[in-house]
């Protein structure tokens, strides 16, 4: 006797429905797609018991004619593919036939439509993927779809449902986001006779915007296009304590999807800004080709391949980090910089504190600290830096920004020998003076570190340090990548290390703690791959032991130095660790205290 045989329809659509169907928001889901797809301009759902008693989806689309009907709810049946060519080419959200027979074999399910144009309308009941009545009907044009007691023909399913109130957030969740993706569509969702969500069609995504979240002026617009591919939408500005956290939706043609390609531009586009892990919150509508994105790839369709991945990736990164820098770049003011011809650089870290030394300058360690040249923050450093043709420069948008906080400001002295008082028309600003310079070098040692490497300082006579045994083994593993860092090692034996130069950049007292700093950096990573792997932490790391120090005297030459290179330097509301930089007390906000408006 033959031992293999076909499954039965029901129990077939019942397996098939384990993919489809996980929770009663996959259900709404489903139904909304298809209303969508059905080219619907309302939709209202309803749920009880977080969709587990009831969810039940009407839609004024297309509606079905009475052989469609009956056609829809069997498997791979549908109206959105004709050919393999078409699979290409997608541009509906349902394409695979299987939702409809899927969630009729796990639950109690009605169908009544009414196809526009038609007098009468149908009504098709299924119980666990029995056909159990199908006739006509009266009905309003357009598709309402019951979905009862999910699951109740599948026990072992049903017990992995959480409390109705978690599958009842997981639907919201679902409608807000489908609503983001559909502003022209106007959605209800009601649960247990309690209005959950209801947004009237709206003329833009802007308006659907604010109709979900209100006036968000947290968030900041994005807008590009670029080799065929748009994107649009709405993500987290940079504020001082860093990008706010939130949701991170995104839409490819539509298509809500999770992408890995996606998530890391976001992350890097984030990254110039800031090295804290964060998940900003984002809104970003992709829309490309059809034929440039296979839809295809994933059971419950939440995934997509696309054909150029890498140039998704940079047209995405690119359009985050130009809205972040309507927001977030320092504008260069008029003044010499700006009006100085600029001639070409030569020299190695222009913006950096301090003069850089030639590479043949040798000094050592008992003279560190004291007449150094990397020390000298004056001299050829401004002249330089003015010049430089590195200067960020960028357009700054309405609200206020960095640029607003530290114009050309005049100094007025130092509070506790950590704070920076500065004076301009518009008020005054307290600048935090060590994470202030810490942002200021991280940029710069970020891009030297990329470039090639930090300029490096040779010691007179070279000195032998002693780590720990854990510390020596990464150490001596990444002598190579160390060297781009601007020291020169080698192995003394034990767990000691002879250090032969530093990083022009380091005072010598704190060479020894970035040293172990830098280590830590590297601990774990493949020698060789360790500087492109960590380049943000090394230049964090290093740009923390360089930076002036808080409790440390600065003269008058050094804060202005250091106030006109935080005005250069990108991003620099926050520091590498995102920290606030600047503490800003406006000319309104004093006279308002005092009483003279
Ligand atoms: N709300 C609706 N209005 C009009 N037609 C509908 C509606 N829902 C389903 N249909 C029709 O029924 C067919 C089957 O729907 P079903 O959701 O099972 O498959 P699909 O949407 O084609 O693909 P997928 O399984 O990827 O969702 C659809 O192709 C469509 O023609
Ligand atoms: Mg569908």
């Amino acid at each position: 006797m033959s031992k293999v045989h076909r499954l039965p329809a029901a129990l077939a659509n019942q397996i098939a429905a384990g993919e489809v169907v996980e929770r009663p928001a996959s259900v709404v889901k489903e139904l909304i797609e298809n209303a969508l797809d059905a080219g619907a301009r309302r939709i209202s759902v309803l749920t009880e018991f977080g969709g587990k008693k009831l969810i039940s989806v009407e839609d004024d689309g297309e509606g079905m004619s009475a052989d469609d009907a009956r056609l829809a709810v069997e498997r791979h049946a549908t109206s959105k593919l004709q050919t393999a060519a078409d699979l290409a080419a997608i541009v509906t959200l349902g394409f695979r036939g299987e939702a409809l027979p899927s969630i009729a074999s796990v639950s109690r399910f009605r169908l009544r439509t009414r196809l526009r144009g038609e007098l009468a309308g149908t009504e098709i009941r299924i119980d666990a993927g029995q056909m159990v009545s199908a006739k006509e009907t009266g009905a309003p044009e357009g598709t309402l779809i019951e979905v009862q007691d999910l699951f109740f023909n599948l026990p072992a399913r049903k017990k992995f449902l959480k409390a109705d109130t978690a599958e009842s957030a997981q639907i919201s969740k679902l409608v807000t986001q489908l609503a983001l993706g559909y502003p022209e569509v106007g959605f209800t969702l009601r649960n247990g006779g309690r209005v959950v969500i209801e947004t009237p069609p709206a003329a833009s995504l802007a308006e659907r915007f604010f109709q979900m979240y209100g006036d968000r002026a947290d968030l900041i617009e994005v807008r590009k296009q670029a080799a065929g591919i748009t994107v649009h939408g709405y993500v987290a500005a940079l504020a001082e304590a860093g990008p706010v956290r939130g949701p991170q939706h995104v839409f490819v043609n539509r298509r809500l999807v999770r992408d890995r390609t996606i998530s890391h531009a976001i992350q890097q586009a984030y990254s110039v800004a800031t090295i804290k892990e964060r998940s900003p919150e984002v809104h970003l509508f992709i829309e490309l080709p059809p034929d440039r994105v296979d839809v295809n790839v994933h059971p419950t369709k939440a995934e997509v391949r696309f054909l150029d991945q890498s140039l998704i990736h940079e047209v995405l990164r690119r359009a985050i980090v130009d809205a972040l820098g309507q927001t977030g770049v320092p504008e260069l003011v008029l003044s010499q910089a700006a009006l100085t011809p600029q001639r070409p650089f030569t020299g190695a870290l222009p913006l950096m504190w301090g003069r850089v030394p030639s590479a043949s300058a040798a000094l050592g360690p008992d003279a560190a600290g004291t007449d150094r040249a990397g020390l000298d923050p004056l001299g050829d450093a401004i002249e330089r830096a003015i010049q430089s043709p590195g200067a960020t420069v960028g357009a700054v948008a309405g609200r206020e920004t960095i640029a607003s906080l530290i114009r050309p400001m005049v100094p007025l002295g130092q509070f506790r020998n950590t704070f920076i008082i500065a004076v301009d028309e518009e008020g005054i600003a307290i600048i935090d003076q060590h994470v202030a310079h810490e942002r200021i070098l991280f940029e710069k040692i970020s891009e030297q570190l990329l470039k090639g490497g930090l300029e490096s300082q040779r010691l007179l006579t070279p000195v032998i340090m002693d780590f720990g045994a854990g510390e020596h083994a990464t150490l001596k593993n990444h002598f190579v990548e160390l060297e781009k860092l601007g020291f020169s090692l080698d192995d003394f034996g034990g767990s000691s290390i002879r250090v032969k130069a530093v990083p022009a950049i380091l005072k010598w007292e704190h060479s020894e703690a970035a040293l172990r700093a830098a280590a830590g950096d590297l601990e774990g990573l493949t020698p060789g791959a360790g500087i492109e792997e960590s380049v943000r932490q090394l230049a964090a790391t290093m740009a923390c032991h360089a930076a002036v120090k808080a409790n440390d005297l600065l003269d008058r030459d050094k804060m202005q130095f250091l106030l006109d290179e935080l005005r250069r330097t990108a991003h620099s509301s926050v520091c590498p660790h995102g920290r606030p930089v600047v503490l800003r007390l406006t000319r309104r906000e004093i006279e308002r205290n005092f009483e003279r408006i």
